[in-house]
């Protein structure tokens, strides 16, 4: 029996980058056993996940991370792997993500690897997962402090988003989604208005406006990867605030979490790269509700060193990013002395206006 060619003799075209909302978490399991569709799941979680959703993970097979960005290592990845292999999973068989952008991260790169690839599915839960990470395939791990130094492009087939998993999300880890929320809003007009309007019920966690908004920046996300799946072009648009985010991240030995940092990264690049004033006045008053994390004392040569090795770079110059406006993005390249005089600058700036602090 051929299981490949359908009845009209072509290939049956398979989901790819799928959004799938769930209106309630009691759906989530369900979904996703449909999306099976009776084939072998190999489930990837944290331990605060399995703990808090034990209900949404399937009964067997299931691998536990623990919690927190140090999990985002090769050695996890291998680890993940040598556990499929135990399972006996196939080629057919379904690697599916219950948890933040850390596990989405690995179980893809894992799903990626085992067997040179196999299905992917995942269902982020936490806000900054279920607005950016797990949407688009861009799986990883960090390597020697640096980001996703090792990765690779794989797409879920499906991403199953319920906002009512978010219901148990401590405080400070809403606040980093907000960081990913904000970012993608100034990348689109219609949902940077619909934020900037709502700003202080998404802060509060209205169940009605955070569902609203994790679907149209889903769905933002999805139209901008669809395009450009492999960042050769537009999606680079999605690194806003990344360039230096990431390089705090790297010299701040990751102290914070991720989106902590590109709320930094959004205050400080967007003003290094040249934002027009009325966009950065506006974005400010958003960050100023979320509250903007204390800046780490951190060395501008060591921002710039961490930056030189950021992976959108070409020509020796380092790449930031700027808007003239919601949905007017800018790319604004500078060479190693130039960022860090701007990076200097923009940081006395910031604090002395009252935009930013230092820690302590
Ligand atoms: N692949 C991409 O395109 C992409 C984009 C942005 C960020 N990222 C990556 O995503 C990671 C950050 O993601 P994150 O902020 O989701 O981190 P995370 O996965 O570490 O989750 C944050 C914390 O929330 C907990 N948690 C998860 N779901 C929960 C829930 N429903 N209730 C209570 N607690 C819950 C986790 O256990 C963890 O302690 C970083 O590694 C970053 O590099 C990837």
């Amino acid at each position: 029996m051929c299981e490949i060619v359908d009845k009209a003799g072509s290939i049956p075209a398979k989901a790819v980058n799928e959004l799938v909302f769930v209106p309630s978490a009691d759906l989530v399991a369900k979904t996703v056993r449909r999306i099976a569709d009776g084939r072998q799941v190999f489930a990837v979680t944290d331990g605060n996940v399995a703990r808090l959703h034990a209900d949404i993970l399937p009964e067997e097979n299931v691998f536990v991370l623990p919690a927190g960005e140090d999990s985002k290592t090769f050695a996890q990845a291998e680890k993940i792997c040598r556990a499929m292999l135990q399972a006996g999973l196939t080629r057919k068989s379904v690697v599916v993500a219950f948890g933040g952008g850390v596990v989405g991260d690995l179980a893809g790169f894992a799903a990626s690897i085992y067997m040179r690839g196999i299905e992917f599915v995942n269902v982020p839960t936490t806000l900054l997962s279920q607005v950016d990470s797990a949407i688009g395939g861009k799986t990883g791990v960090n390597l020697d402090g640096y980001k996703n130094m090792l990765g690779s492009f794989k797409m879920p087939s499906h991403i199953v988003i319920c906002p009512e998993l978010l219901s148990t999300l401590p405080s400070r880890e809403w606040r980093c989604g907000m960081g990913e929320l904000l970012k993608t809003a100034v990348l689109d007009e219609e949902l940077y208005l619909f934020v900037q309007k709502n700003i202080r019920a998404l802060v509060s966690r209205d169940a009605i406006v955070t569902a609203k908004a994790v679907t149209a920046a889903a769905n933002f996300k999805k139209q901008v990867t669809d395009e450009d799946p492999t960042e050769k072009g537009r999606r680079m648009i999605l690194n806003l605030g990344h360039t230096v985010g990431h390089a705090l991240e790297k010299c701040d030995n990751h102290r914070l979490s991720h989106g902590e940092y590109v709320l930094l990264g959004l205050a400080v690049e967007l003003r290094m790269a040249g934002t027009s004033p009325e966009c950065e006045e506006s974005l400010r008053k958003l960050l100023k509700t979320v509250e903007l994390p204390a800046l780490p004392v951190v060395d501008a040569r060591d921002v710039c060193t961490a930056a030189k090795s950021d992976k959108k770079n070409s020509d020796g110059k380092i790449t930031l990013l700027g808007a003239m406006g919601a949905g007017k993005i800018f790319v604004c390249k500078c060479g190693a002395a130039e960022f860090t005089q701007k990076y200097i600058a923009t940081v006395d700036s910031l604090v002395r206006e009252g935009g930013l602090c230092y820690v302590g």
